[in-house]
């Protein structure tokens, strides 16, 4: 009993303790940077430069083996974990590559809270807005850091303006820009109230300089007579729209705490890492298909996101990433594999610490554990001390470009099947079959998918494909309340209907007027391009 309830404190402790986070952005908005500062900080690193590795360089944008060969180097670097003022950080890193989109948007299920770099000279961009849409299906509170305020960017409000506007979210800011680019003198904290005055690369009061009053001449001998007068000025509008932060708004994924900075010369990052510390959430409770499991609960549950397989053809094994969610994970004990039904033994767990890898015998809700697994395990299983259903929320998005695969060598039609069952589980890729004629089309975000595969299947399954282009716009999950209408659909559209991996009914749309006209023709089908609504 007493056991017990230590064991009991002890897991609400280190689920207290626990920050998972994901940092996300258009590209070059600042994210390897703004990781890198971070990392710094929490002292997981000890100089700059470290973190660069990860990141796919331009010139390797066409390249797609040093795109894999990178993508291998930063598996070290998928889940940075370090302690930071008596927290335990995990900061999950997310693919630059546009075309690796899909596995940014995966591994947002498994944070708990994300900071979203914004370039102050370009605004909301493109990768930005969609990365918000998926932040917002499962309400994920977003902190802003924008960010190269030592260049002439756009206005600041013109950026709250842009933020609310296209990213449909309230901002609050929490820090506030004196000058920008040549002009730039520094923040004013909101949060903290206190002067950060910036000087080219070094900070120079680095605890901000608490000032007590901004109407103290004491503001014009640090910043000068205009841009003490802009700042109270300033400081009075935002006060008196803003008020105080509502937390909770921000924690429920309503309010968008705004901080400014710049991430290259490390200003307005330790405020923003403070302010995150301080009102980020914990693990929260998490929903499978039959409940909604907490993390205090003493069965351990946790699902994988991510895999990644080893490139070298001799070593096959693969590292599932698996996010826990509820109870301590335990090295050698025995989980049921939900979907198989099937209980098995993770000897080789692995945690991520700084930008090593080290065994761990436990992990607790809001950790990464990497598990060497030899096949058994997919993109969205659930891993469970007791039944409780799978996780919800690792849905599949309709790609963008669609190929058919079709097998060079009728020798190896085992291997080639194999090797496809076997990246998809990956998540490389997505596979539909269609219902006549059992035609297999990858789908992906990006053109260079299709040349991962290809390799990968020669080199390590021994299968050789080439792929066909299909005119096809969007994969469009299908669903009706009314069962005979669906099947009446499915039998006049039946060249145009597949099944996804999980054996779920798609309409392959050729384009986006004739997709139109089909909604509008069966008005009783509903047509999604996610796989989960
Ligand atoms: P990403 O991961 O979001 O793609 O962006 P990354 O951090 O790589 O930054 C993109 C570029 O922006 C880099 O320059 C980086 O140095 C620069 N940068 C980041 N923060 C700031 C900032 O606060 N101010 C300014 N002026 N620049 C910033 P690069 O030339 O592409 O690379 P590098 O040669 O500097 O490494």
């Amino acid at each position: 009993m007493r056991a017990n309830l230590i064991a009991n404190v002890a897991l609400t402790d280190e689920i207290a303790k626990r920050r998972t986070f994901g940092i996300i952005s258009h590209p070059d908005a600042g994210k390897t940077t703004l990781t890198e500062k971070l990392l710094l900080f929490g002292g997981a690193i000890q100089k700059a430069g470290a973190v660069k590795s990860s990141k796919i360089t331009d010139h390797a944008r066409s390249d797609f083996m040093e795109i894999e060969k990178q993508r291998g180097i930063s598996v070290a670097t998928s889940v940075m974990g370090f302690n930071y003022r008596g927290k335990k950080i995990n900061l999950l890193d997310t693919p630059g590559h546009q075309d690796f989109a899909e596995d940014t948007y995966r591994t947002l299920t498994a944070v708990d809270s994300v900071i979203m770099v914004i370039d102050c000279v370009k605004g909301v961009e493109i990768q930005t807005e969609k990365l918000m849409e998926v932040c917002r299906r499962r309400d994920t509170p977003v902190l802003v850091f924008i960010n190269k305020l030592d260049r002439e960017g756009r206005d600041p409000y013109d950026l709250l303006d842009e933020i609310e506007g296209k990213l449909n979210i309230r901002v609050h800011p929490l820090s506030w820009p004196i000058g920008m680019g040549k002009r730039f003198k520094g923040v004013y904290s909101l949060y903290e109230r206190a002067l950060h005055l910036f000087e080219g690369s070094k900070l120079t009061l680095s605890e901000g300089y608490k000032i007590a009053d901004i109407h103290n001449e004491e503001l014009v001998s640090l910043i000068g007579d205009n841009e003490a007068a802009q700042l109270r000025e300033d400081v009075a509008f935002i006060d008196g729209i803003y008020g105080a932060l509502d937390e909770e708004a921000y924690r429920r994924g309503e309010v968008a705490p705004v901080f400014f900075g710049s991430a290259v010369n490390n200003f307005g990052v330790r405020e923003l890492l403070d302010c995150f510390l301080d009102i980020a959430p914990p693990p929260i409770p998490r929903e499978t298909e039959s409940r909604l499991v907490h993390p205090e609960e003493k069965g351990f549950s946790g699902f994988v996101f991510k895999i990644h397989a080893n490139m070298d053809p001799r070593h096959r094994n693969r590292i599932a990433f698996v996010r826990v969610c509820s109870g301590t994970f335990t090295r050698k004990k025995p989980y049921l594999h939900t979907r198989l039904n099937k209980e098995f033994k993770f000897a080789n767990a692995t945690a991520f610490m700084a930008q090593d890898k080290e065994v761990i015998d436990v992990a607790y809700p809001g950790d990464i554990v990497g598990l060497y697994d030899t096949g058994n395990l997919k993109i969205g299983d659930t891993l469970a001390e007791r039944e409780l259903g799978l996780y919800k929320g690792i849905p599949s998005f309709s790609p963008e470009i669609f190929k058919e695969v079709i097998n060079l060598d009728a020798m190896k039609s085992k291997q080639l099947d194999k090797g496809l069952k076997q990246l998809m589980d990956e998540g490389v890729a997505q596979l539909f079959t269609y219902e006549l004629g059992s035609r297999r089309v990858v789908g992906t975000v990006g053109a260079l998918q299709f040349e991962v595969i290809k390799y990968r299947l020669e080199h390590e399954y021994g299968a050789k494909c080439n792929f066909a282009p299909q005119k096809i716009y969007k994969a469009c999950w299908i669903e009706s309340p009314d069962k005979k209408k669906l099947n009446a659909f499915v039998d006049s559209k039946y060249r145009h209907i597949a099944r996804d991996k999980d054996g779920k009914l798609v309409f392959m749309a050729e384009s986006k007027s004739w997709l139109q006209m089909v909604e509008e023709n069966f008005p009783e089908i509903n047509f999604h391009f996610i796989s989960e609504f």
